[in-house]
């Protein structure tokens, strides 16, 4: 009997010594992974810093934040999915980990998933690496009747102007984002995005990916089209400096300065840039007659689309091509099958609901080179001389699509419930 009551008692016990024990173990080793990343802080970083490439403009002191610049027409479509992917950095999501599951370490397989997960949570909780800054059109107010995600709540720009598709406009809106992004002297890297934008991989990701490059991404290549280029531009642009490229470029502090310091090169695309350029004197009436005209228009526009030209054009101007990845982060599948009305012959494919399949996602981040028929060039991409994927953004993605990322866990988000669109 007493054998018997010695022997069903203990268990009792050592089932509570064992929790302590384990809980102890995770602590210590909680304790050691901390001690350790405090001393590597390089630890977290997938992508190692190519340190071949230094510059004045580095030396920023602190940690540097990566500006997500939106260029909106109104509301922000798909907020709903950047507040997932900026919330995962600013929540302890962490310790909230620790708290509730004492068995915690089973739920990260993966080391690399649980260090950025504690890199996010414990040096991140102060949101201290990246800034938003929205530019939406004149009379539109972003607040939380227009947004739910508090992450854009504030951060609409006080000046905007009108942007109309294919005028230099368009430039003018870039150039008060980058400017506003720049006071904040922590603001190192300038993203670009359109309101149709989705992030294709989580933010500690994204960070490193931009952060490692001391490069500018900026689409850019020669523009062998005469379509777009005018001789009258040459006597500040030569024909040799003109380049074309993805309007959606990531900037470094230096060339976000060029950018937006620049009174050289703008003036002259506001000059000559400009919609049905070869008929601008003709009276309104007559104009509009032409624009309805599909022959006449297809032969003579001279449209040079400024926000394909501007920043490789000024880059190339101020001779920093070597300072720049000549390819874009951002992906956009072109649709070129012969379309009803010629505006239409070459333009971005949005992605609805049923097109935003986990499979064309895994496609899209497994792209790791981009081939340019002018100059029949191929750019393998890379990011601090290690071959990667080429993409971190695509667009044109609708609200559906962009809801199925979250919903698939596409994107590799922890925590994909907070906040979806209203
Ligand atoms: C947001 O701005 C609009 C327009 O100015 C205003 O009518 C609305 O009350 C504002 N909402 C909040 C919650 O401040
Ligand atoms: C806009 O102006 C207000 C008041 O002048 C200021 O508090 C706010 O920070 C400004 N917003 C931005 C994004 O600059």
């Amino acid at each position: 009997m007493t054998k018997k009551k010695l022997l069903s008692s203990p268990p009792k016990l050592n089932h509570l010594s064992w929790f302590f024990c384990k809980m102890f173990t995770n602590f210590l080793l909680l304790l050691c992974l901390l001690v350790y990343l405090q001393f590597n802080p390089q630890h977290h970083n997938r992508f190692p810093h190519d340190p071949s490439f230094s510059s004045s403009y580095e030396n920023f002191q602190g940690t540097p934040k990566i500006a997500f610049l939106f260029l909106a027409r109104h509301r922000l479509p798909l907020d709903f999915l950047w507040d997932n992917f900026f919330r995962v950095c600013v929540s302890l999501s962490f310790s909230s980990h620790l708290i509730s599951s004492g068995s915690w370490l089973l739920h990260f397989l993966s080391f690399e998933h649980y260090v950025s997960d504690i890199f996010c949570g414990l040096q991140n909780a102060d949101a201290d690496k990246f800034s938003v800054h929205v530019h939406s059109e004149p009379g539109f107010v972003l607040n939380e009747t227009t947004t739910d995600s508090e992450f854009f709540h504030g951060r609409q720009l006080n000046k905007s102007v009108q942007v109309v598709w294919g005028e230099p406009t368009m430039i003018e809106a870039e150039k008060l984002l980058l400017e506003a992004a720049l006071h904040d002297p922590a603001n190192q890297r300038f993203v670009l995005l359109s309101d149709s934008c989705v992030p294709l991989y989580d933010f500690s990701y994204t960070y490193s990916y931009i952060m490692s490059s001391p490069k500018s991404f900026v689409d850019s290549f020669v523009d062998e089209s005469t379509g777009r280029y005018d001789p009258d531009m040459s006597a500040t642009i030569p024909r040799s400096k003109w380049r074309k490229g993805s309007q959606w470029v990531t900037l470094v502090r230096k060339h976000a300065e060029l950018v937006v310091n620049d009174n050289f090169v703008y003036p002259i695309f506001k000059k000559y840039c400009k919609r049905w350029k070869a008929q601008r004197n003709l009276p309104k009436k007559i104009l509009q007659i032409l624009e309805l005209n599909f022959l006449f228009q297809k032969r003579k526009l001279t449209n040079c689309i400024p926000d394909e030209h501007y920043v490789q054009t000024l880059l190339t101007m101020n001779e920093v091509e070597h300072e720049v990845e000549r390819r874009t982060l951002t992906y956009t599948l072109w649709d070129s099958s012969p379309a009803k009305d010629w505006r239409q012959m070459w333009h971005p494919v949005t992605f609805n609901q049923p097109d935003a399949a986990p499979q064309k996602i895994k496609e899209i981040k497994g792209i790791n080179h981009v081939h340019y028929e002018s100059g029949h060039r191929t750019e393998w991409c890379r990011v601090a001389n290690i071959y990667s994927s080429c993409f971190l953004f695509a667009r044109k993605f609708s609200q559906g699509a962009a809801l199925r990322l979250l919903n698939d866990g596409a994107l590799g988000f922890h925590d994909p419930e907070a906040a979806l669109p209203a």
